[in-house]
């Protein structure tokens, strides 16, 4: 259905493809593996035709629909959740609203003149619509919004008054409605709880649409696909099985190179030996010779590449009050949805606490009014003397698109030596090129990265992290994990 041929791709210093391919056939559930910034994003964007390659070719079979899943909302507003889910969805989305407009125009008197096109157009889209399961389409627009968190009330309220991580779920509701023949979800799981991710992996398992996905999520990625790529250093390398055969499989295939390039390695030093030793004797000086030819032939081996793994440094924090925070009689409702009614919680100095609920209980809300972004409708939030690390679920609320990496360091810590700013960029893995680029390029897990390196350069002894490994390869999980573990 879809083929990447031979495919090369650069940005600018980088080079994230070199002769890849990679083939996508009907039916298939396939996962995009790789560290963030591999360019597992960019496939999808090459896919859609939204960025073209610079070399090799992008074939997708005739016709074919394709529903894109990506870490974006559009603008929402004006309109309901279910007629904004429905409008997104494709060609039966469309039809839906012309239906509507259809009827409206046949009893308009005004329009009576045109009475006979108007009722031929009607036939032909009301034909359409049935045709591709339009009549369902309302009822199934509510069972996978059902799915995917809303209550009722939502699904009819206004779509704009959503928050960021739900209007990204209207955005997966219109990729799961559409019919499409092959669904690119790029980390479909990062707004999402526990009920809804468990959901939706019951939805893929029914699809007859072929599935590229990607997702930090290991579990998630072993239950849901049969094949993985792994985009590893420029290379598509394909796995026949899930996440967890492809870690064994590359155990054994590093292995297997480690031991070919030391066998190699040791061939070659007892072929220099001889020579070394021989070289300057008449009689063996040919057999030298032509050893040194022999080892000009041989084709060389890399030694085997590990995938860094660079802990983060976070320096020791000043000491803080034995009282970190104090909520008393908290209340906060969102219009008519009351979140907290007399709400009570304190943390002490070494604590660790990890807030759970569903969907909308309030998880956000509790850490931004502890974050003091949000005021309380009425209570008392009290700081002690402790300075906050805030990590919000959405990076580009404390991002500034237009500036680059480095410019944001800048403008948060102006006073700080450039030396240090830019070895801390560096231990998080910024190189001196990345440091130059703009945020609004870089990809999902980087944005993550910079967040966690401005908040940890003045080290905060109170950390409040909303999500915080949501857009993280699993790799950079680990290390953050450690990290907070020290
Ligand atoms: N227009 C651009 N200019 C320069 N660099 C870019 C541009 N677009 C993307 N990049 C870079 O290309 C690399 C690949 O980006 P991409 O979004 O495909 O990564 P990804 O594999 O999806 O990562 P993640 O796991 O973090 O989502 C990143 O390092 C990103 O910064
Ligand atoms: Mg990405």
């Amino acid at each position: 259905m879809i083929t990447l041929n031979g495919i090369s791709k650069r940005h600018g210093h980088q080079v994230l493809f070199v002769d890849a391919s990679l083939q996508l056939n009907p039916g298939e559930k396939v996962g995009l593996t790789g560290p963030n910034g591999a360019g597992k994003s960019t496939i999808f964007r090459l896919i859609t035709g939204e960025e073209k390659p610079d070399d090799g070719d992008v074939t997708i079979q005739r016709r074919l629909t394709i529903g894109h899943f990506r870490q974006e909302v559009g603008t929402m507003g004006g309109r309901s959740v279910l007629d904004e889910a429905i409008a997104g969805s494709g060609r039966a989305g469309e039809l839906h609203f012309e239906l509507a407009q259809l009827e409206a125009a046949m009893s308009d008197p005004d329009r009576f003149d045109e009475m006979d096109r108007i009722l031929e157009r009607f036939g032909e889209v009301q034909a359409e619509y049935q045709d591709r399961g339009g009549y369902e389409l309302e009822a199934r627009a509510r069972e996978v919004l059902h799915g995917l968190g809303f209550r009722d009330e939502q699904i009819d309220g206004d779509a704009g008054a959503l928050s960021g991580g739900w209007k990204m779920r209207v955005e997966m509701a219109k990729v799961l409605l559409g019919n499409f023949e092959v669904l690119l979800l790029d980390e479909p799981t990062n707004h999402l709880d526990i009920e809804s991710i468990l959901w939706l992996e019951g939805f893929l398992a029914d699809t007859r649409a072929a599935v590229l996905m990607t997702c930090h999520d290991r579990d998630f990625m072993n239950r849901v696909v049969d094949r993985i790529v792994d985009v590893d250093d420029g290379e598509f390398v394909s796995y026949t099985g899930d996440y967890d055969f492809m870690e064994r499989e590359q155990r054994i295939r590093a292995e297997q190179k480690e031991a070919a390039y030391e066998k190699q390695q040791a061939t070659l030093a007892k072929m220099q030996r001889f020579i070394d030793r021989f070289g300057m004797y008449a009689a063996k000086a040919s057999q030298a010779q032509s050893r040194q030819k022999k080892i000009d032939k041989i084709e060389k081996l890399d030694p085997p590449v590990r995938r860094e793994f660079v802990p983060f440094r976070f320096k020791t924090p000043p000491r803080s009050g034995d009282d970190i925070v104090r909520l008393t009689g908290i209340h906060k409702a969102y219009g008519e949805r009351t979140i907290y009614k007399g709400l009570d919680f304190e943390v002490k100095r070494g604590e660790r606490w990890c807030v759970m609920g569903q969907n909308g209980s309030g998880k956000t809300t509790l850490l931004k009014m502890v974050a003091g972004h949000l005021e309380p409708d009425a209570g008392d939030v009290k700081l002690g003397s402790v300075k906050m690390g805030y990590f919000a679920q959405e990076a580009m609320d404390v991002l500034d698109p237009t500036l680059t990496v480095y410019e944001q360091l800048d403008q948060k810590f102006p006073l700080e030596a450039h030396g240090t700013k830019r070895a801390l960029l560096g231990a998080f893995q910024f190189s001196g090129h990345d440091q130059e680029k703009r945020i609004e390029v870089l990809s999902g897990g980087e944005k993550s990265r910079l967040v966690l390196a401005l908040m940890l350069f003045d080290p905060p002894n109170f950390l409040v992290l909303d999500e915080p490994t949501n857009h993280l390869d699993m790799v950079t999980k680990r290390m953050l994990v450690e990290a907070l573990a020290n």
